[in-house]
């Protein structure tokens, strides 16, 4: 499918550290220092290099941690991908609407992508796992995001790991 910015998106069922593209997006936290979920296996499967690279970024441009909705770039390490982009989702809130922080990590890892000059990107289902976001409603943030982001990355791929969340993403994506 064409979005006005020309990109070819594309929404597949799959392990995001598998897919073969420029940029593989990490659902990081602000520490930049690993975790759980996506964070982990792309850490455990792409090497210490990017831990390392992470570490490099907390003892300088990010001393107090990567911000919520801001994205920033490393290696990828032994990936089949140049580079990692770590993006920092909001953690769902009932009470607070945080939809321009989610929307956030898709315009700037978009963006981050584009200044790199990649021109392939892969996303997770960013916030819907331990931040607990709705998949329904995260899927639909993304796909706004994505269609609104002015920048153009040429293929972009969002790798959902479960079928459930493929199936809403894939809805959100391709509206009947
Ligand atoms: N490939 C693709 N998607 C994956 C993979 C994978 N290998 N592993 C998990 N997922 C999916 C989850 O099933 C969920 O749909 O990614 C989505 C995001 O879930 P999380 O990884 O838990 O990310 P998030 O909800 O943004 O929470 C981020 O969790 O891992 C920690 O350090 C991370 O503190 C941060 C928080």
């Amino acid at each position: 499918m064409a979005t006005p910015n020309h990109s070819r998106i594309s929404v597949v069922r799959g392990d995001i550290t598998e897919q073969s593209v420029d940029a593989i997006v990490n659902a990081a936290n602000s520490s930049l220092l690993g975790g759980g979920g996506v964070d982990g296996a792309i850490h455990r499967k792409g090497g210490k290099s990017i831990l390392e690279e992470c570490r490099q970024l907390r003892a300088g441009h990010y001393g107090k941690g990567l911000p919520v909705g801001n994205a920033v770039a490393t290696t990828a390490g032994r990936l089949p991908a140049r580079w990692v982009i770590h993006t920092v989702g909001p953690v769902y809130s009932p009470t607070q609407d945080q939809s321009a922080l989610l929307s956030s990590c898709y315009g700037e890892s978009l963006r981050v992508a584009h200044e790199l000059g990649a021109e392939s990107i892969a996303f997770p289902a960013i916030s819907t796992g331990a931040y607990r976001w709705p998949v329904a409603d995260a899927a639909r943030i993304a796909a706004w995001a994505i269609h609104s982001a002015q920048l153009r990355v040429p293929e972009i791929r969002l790798v959902l790991f479960d079928d459930a969340t493929f199936q809403a993403f894939h809805r959100a994506f391709n509206p009947t």
